[in-house]
């Protein structure tokens, strides 16, 4: 048994379901793994587990009312919410997801939630068809979006005989996504980028010409992807502004959706507070259509369409402008004079970093998984041979972290 979760103090949060009667196993391996455990159960999880067994494997009293005024004496529910180094609750029911989502204090479990700064790790279990239902995966949705991990659930035979997806992750895998989530925040404490927001844009914006049509290009958006994955990694806390198509990113990266160049401007403007770094991998309509047509333009009525287009906001330079990010990296893609036309951008946007491919190459780059690049910062010039976008990703945000980390020393 992995020893890593040593020094952990962990609240267990247990609620009403069947597999409540698991959780003296994962109290014990939670204690084998060398946590500290102290068990809060709500009012219906007594009828599935007793709080003396719960109470004899963590050696700490059970908690289960926010009213009880001997057990407030002795550890108030502040207290015990600061005591927390992270919360997990197994099983959580379909009411206490949507108590958690909902941002209720109803009960001890709730309150502590609340109270608490500690990360939350949620272990859904409940029938398959409740644990389907839109209610259920809109509470999960908004419970992931403030931050909280999701774990499981297992699919399979179920104790009310249905089968699916709603079976509590067994006890030695609830260990070991604990044992794996504090190896990697151990891993990132120590670095620059550890709690520091860091903006990406990513992916192809459109620019309407009528209802239906659009200006807009090949960019898929997975190179923005992979450096938010490499940030987040980082112990980076990430949002991404994705334009359209751009695929799902990790859980635990923050993600708006955006069509336009002017959309995407508005909502990096509106997110910008407190950006650490700023990193604009878009590839930005630089025109759109001076006046879309509000109704579809139909081809029988006129032999030649002309129209004028007009320039959008330049929004990476808008933030450099700003000063308000320590570090502002973009993007280039030339075809042609390739490392001097990405100096010269460099220093016409006031950017501390630029990123050039030589897009007229097709064998990487836009819609490639494949790419080859050369960042350009006051200090120096770095190339990256042909390599997977994510090999890419990894060791630009560890050029990116590392003049972050000069930023900070200036
Ligand atoms: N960019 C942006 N807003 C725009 C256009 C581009 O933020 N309206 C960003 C891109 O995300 C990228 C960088 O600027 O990080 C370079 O984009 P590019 O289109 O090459 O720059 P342009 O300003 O369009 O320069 P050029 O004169 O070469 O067209």
């Amino acid at each position: 048994m992995m020893s890593d979760l040593s020094e952990q103090h962990i609240l267990l949060g247990i609620s009403g379901g069947i597999a409540a009667y698991k959780t003296p196993i994962l109290v014990r391996r939670l204690v084998e793994a060398g946590a500290r455990v102290q068990v809060v159960m709500t009012a219906n999880a007594h009828k599935f587990v007793t709080a003396t067994s719960l109470q004899a494997v963590s050696g700490f009293p059970v908690r289960d009312n926010l009213w009880d005024p001997a057990a407030e004496a002795s550890m108030g529910h502040i207290e015990l919410a600061r005591w927390a180094d992270q919360i997990l609750i197994a099983p959580a029911s379909a009411s206490v997801i949507a108590r958690l989502a909902n941002g209720d204090a109803s009960d001890l479990l709730s309150t502590l939630c609340l109270a608490s700064p500690a990360p939350i790790s949620i272990a859904p279990a409940m029938n398959q068809q409740m644990f389907q239902h839109p209610a259920v995966q809109r509470n999960l949705a908004t419970l992931r979006g403030d931050g909280c991990r999701i774990i499981g659930p297992d699919s399979g035979d179920q104790a009310c005989g249905d089968q699916g997806p709603g079976r509590m992750t067994e006890p030695e895998d609830l260990v070991m996504a604990l044992t794996q989530q504090q190896l990697a925040t151990d891993a990132t404490s120590n670095t620059p980028l550890h709690g520091r927001k860091v903006m990406v844009t990513t992916g192809p914006t459109r620019e309407a010409i009528d209802p239906v049509r659009y200006i807009s290009n090949h960019s898929s958006g997975l190179q923005g992807l992979a450096i938010a994955e490499a940030a987040r990694r980082a112990g980076a806390n990430v949002i991404v502004i994705a334009g359209p198509g751009v695929p799902e990113a990790h859980g635990d990266i923050q993600r708006v959706d955006i069509t336009t160049a002017q959309q995407m401007h508005d909502e990096v403007h509106a997110h910008l507070a407190n950006t650490d770094v700023f990193i604009g991998v878009a590839a930005v309509a630089d025109y759109r259509p001076a006046n879309a047509a509000a109704q579809k333009i139909k081809r029988h009525k006129q032999d030649e369409m002309q129209f004028t287009l007009v320039q959008n906001p330049d929004i990476i330079g808008s933030v450099a402008q700003t000063g308000r990010a320590k570090v502002v990296v973009g993007f280039a893609a030339e075809t042609n004079d390739t490392l001097q036309n990405a100096r010269d951008k460099r220093t016409r946007k006031g950017l501390d970093a630029i990123v050039v491919n030589d897009v007229s190459d097709h064998s990487i780059g836009f819609n490639n998984s494949d790419n080859a690049v050369t960042l350009i910062h006051q200090q120096g010039e770095v190339e990256f041979a042909r390599q997977p976008k994510t090999a890419i990703a990894e060791k630009l945000v560890a050029q990116i972290t590392d003049l972050f980390a000069a930023s900070l020393v200036h």
